[in-house]
This record gives C-alpha cells, sequence and structure tokens, in this order.
C-alpha cells in the first residue's frame, strides 16, 4: 500500500482532544475523573434556538441553501457586526461556514500560497499553526510572556514580519491564557497591520466572555486597517452552540468570495437547520448570554482562589475566556514513584493518572511547562477538581 501524505504525517493531533479521549476511556472504566480540557459551556442551547431548529425542521428547511449562508442569517450577521462590534458589512463580505474553525481554514486557503508565513503569537489556540500547514503555508511563532500577560507587542510583531509575511492570526480574548488586548494596544498593532500591508485573522469567537467590565475591541473597526481584517465569528461559545457548527467571517469582498469559492468546493453550505437555529440566536436579546458570562466569572473567581492557594504554581488573571493557563514550572524536575516530571506532558499524565483530573499540556498550545484549566465545565466538577490539583502539587512538593 502506497504511504499517506507528507502533510498529514506532519500534522500533529489536538492535544486537547487526546486528554479529553483519555479522560472518557477512564471514565468509562469506571474512574471518576474531573474532566477541566472541555473547550465548550456545559449550559444548554438557549430555548428560542432550539426551537427555530425545530421550526425548519417542521417546514422541512432541510436542503441545500446558497453556498453564502441563507439571507436571514447574513443580515443577522451584519446587523451583529454593527451593533456588537462598529464593523459595516456588505452582503457580499460575509460567508457563514462549518464552525470559527472552518472558517478560518477558508480564509487561509483563500489568501495563502505555498510558503507565505503567517505570523502566530504563543500560547495560541492549537489548531492555528496546523491549519497553517494545511494550506502549505508556514507558521511563525512569536513567543509572549507572562510578564507581558502573554501578549504580542507592536515592536515583535513588527519584527515577525516580512517580505514573505501574508498573514497575522489575533486571537482577542484568547484560548487558552484568556487575555485580553485593548484598544489601545491594538491601535499599535494595527499601525504595523497598515505599514505592512497583511492580512489579519481576527478571531472574536470569545468577545462575549469578558469579566471585570473589560470590553472587547475589533481590530477591524479601524478605518485604515479595515479591508485588510478577516473578522471571524461564530455562535458555538456565546451561545452554548458548539455542536451545531456555524461561524462567520466578515472580510473585503475579494477575500469573502475568494473564501466562499473554496467552501463550494469543499462542504458546500453549512447545515440549513443550524443555520436558521443561528438566526435566531444572534437576532435574540442576549439575556441568556449574559447570565452565562455570570456564571463563568464565579467559576473564575473560584478557580482563581483556589489555585493562589497552591504554593508555587504561577498564574496571570485571565480576562477573558473559560481558561486558566497555570504555570508548573517548579514542579519540573521532580520524581514522582520513581517516574521523572520532565514537562507539562508528564504533569498532565501525571494529574490524570494519581490524581483524576483531566488538563491539557501547555505544549500544545506552543507554552511549555503550562497547563490549560477549563472551567466551562459545571462547578461541582471544578471543586473535584481543583481539590486534585491542590492535592497533587501537595504531594509533589514533597518529592525529590
Ligand atoms: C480561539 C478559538 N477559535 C475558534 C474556535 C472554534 O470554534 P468553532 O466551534 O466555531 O469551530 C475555538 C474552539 O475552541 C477557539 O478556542
Amino acid at each position: 500500500m502506497k504511504s499517506l501524505s507528507i502533510k498529514v504525517r506532519q500534522l500533529e493531533e489536538s492535544a486537547t482532544l487526546a486528554f479529553t479521549q483519555l479522560a472518557r476511556k477512564m471514565r468509562e472504566s469506571g474512574v471518576d475523573v474531573a474532566n477541566l480540557t472541555a473547550g465548550e459551556p456545559d449550559f444548554p442551547t438557549p430555548p428560542q434556538v432550539k426551537m427555530a431548529a425545530v421550526r425548519a425542521i417542521e417546514e422541512n428547511f432541510t436542503h441545500y441553501t446558497a453556498n453564502q449562508g441563507i439571507p436571514e442569517l447574513i443580515t443577522s450577521i451584519i446587523e451583529k457586526f454593527e451593533r456588537d462590534n462598529g464593523l459595516r458589512f456588505e452582503r457580499s463580505q460575509i460567508l457563514v461556514s462549518c464552525g470559527a474553525k472552518h472558517t478560518i481554514y477558508n480564509a487561509l486557503q483563500a489568501i495563502c500560497n505555498p510558503g507565505d508565513e503567517v505570523v502566530i503569537p504563543a500560547p495560541y489556540w492549537v489548531t492555528y499553526p496546523e491549519i497553517v500547514k494545511l494550506v502549505d503555508a508556514k507558521p511563525v511563532i512569536v513567543q509572549t510572556t507572562a510578564a507581558e500577560h502573554f501578549k504580542i507587542s507592536a515592536a515583535q510583531l513588527r519584527k515577525a514580519i516580512n517580505a514573505k509575511t501574508k498573514a497575522f492570526i489575533f486571537n482577542s480574548p484568547g484560548n487558552p491564557t484568556g487575555s485580553v488586548y485593548s484598544q489601545g494596544e491594538i491601535e499599535e498593532l494595527a499601525d504595523v497591520v497598515k505599514d505592512s500591508g497583511v492580512f489579519v485573522i481576527a478571531d472574536e469567537i470569545y468577545e462575549k466572555v469578558v469579566y471585570d467590565g473589560v470590553r472587547h475591541f475589533s481590530m477591524g473597526s479601524i478605518k485604515q486597517i479595515k479591508d485588510q481584517v478577516i473578522t471571524v465569528n461564530g455562535v458555538s461559545k456565546a451561545f452554548a452552540m458548539t455542536g451545531w457548527r456555524i461561524g462567520y467571517l466578515g472580510s473585503s469582498t475579494p477575500v469573502a468570495e475568494a473564501a466562499a469559492k473554496v467552501q463550494s468546493q469543499v462542504t458546500s453550505n453549512a447545515t440549513s437547520i443550524a443555520q436558521r437555529a443561528a438566526a435566531a440566536a444572534l437576532s435574540a436579546p442576549s439575556d441568556d448570554v449574559q447570565k452565562m458570562v455570570e456564571e463563568f466569572c464565579r467559576r473564575r473567581d473560584f478557580a482563581l482562589k483556589e489555585i493562589s492557594k497552591i504554593p508555587d504554581v504561577e498564574l496571570q488573571d485571565p480576562k477573558g475566556a473559560f481558561y486558566l493557563f497555570p504555570s508548573f514550572k517548579s514542579f519540573i524536575g521532580k520524581r514522582m514513584n520513581g517516574a521523572l516530571i520532565k514537562d507539562d506532558m508528564d504533569i498532565a499524565q501525571y494529574f490524570l493518572k494519581e490524581h483524576h483530573v483531566a488538563l491539557v499540556p501547555g505544549c500544545g498550545f506552543g507554552a511549555k511547562n503550562h497547563v490549560r484549566i477549563s472551567y466551562a465545565c459545571s462547578m461541582k466538577e471544578l471543586e473535584k477538581g481543583l481539590g486534585g490539583i491542590a492535592e497533587g502539587c501537595r504531594k509533589l512538593r514533597d518529592a525529590y
């Protein structure tokens, strides 16, 4: 038999999914594992959204739709962009796809040639470098530090850009760090974007999940670079709709049309029923979203309090998304039951096997010695998981 493609062999598997699956297997074998890996809200999809989908099925709205998306959803997206983000788009500038992940893939296919470089600040969402590789472009990782709240500076961005750079992937609020860039910080980055002419993929999927009065700001609302910015969003996180698979972009017409061309040959339209549901979600009052964010805030405060009690674990105070990204650096090099803990992968394995808490190792996010803790799970699971982490750290501290 001939071999698989070189491209697919070079693709990393998602570290998040790998640990989620390990946790699932342990649960199936009867172990009570606290799963803090999930990147999805544990809330149900709002009732009016579900009803819109039921209506769509009853009305036999179950056939192919326009590749770009159904007219009512495109209208809702245009209104949402204007209302929430101060972004104005024509209908030809919107594309609805099967989740924001798919949206980013279509956008990168639309703009990248083989060998083009795409700048990605680390820690990053696990998928960015892999999608960049899938479109034959080259991820250029720029390391940020905890001292800088894991934010890339304008000087760092300027240094990373050269003649081969095609795009910069910008994610605020960020997964896995929870960092949120201020308007001023974004304006500084925008100056570099303007001077260099690169595209920006602005992934705003967590825009609604912000705390402590922090405000989300859309880079695409800066007029001088409007046509360079591809604003990506979706309904997964804000409306607890991860399974419905609806994402969308707003961009210049040539980019949106090119991304639509890619989509037309790969998947065609996103699911007709889910599009109706997404239109209902985007045009509904935001009470459900608000309640969900308040609950996330309560869980974040609880998790921060518990982690801060653990000596030697370093933690930033996240202002958005639903993750903590602490460093366990001081535990690296310890031995537990004879086994050396050499990196964050071993840390995550240790917590899972010995303390039944599933976390995601930082290496998948381009950050050594960290783990990602999701507090999108229930409070009960979070309490159990944090208890396991505290106990595990206590044992590790006593180890040599
Ligand atoms: C930063 C970021 N962007 C995009 C996505 C993908 O969202 P969707 O479910 O719409 O594909 C995720 C999902 O975890 C994410 O964390």
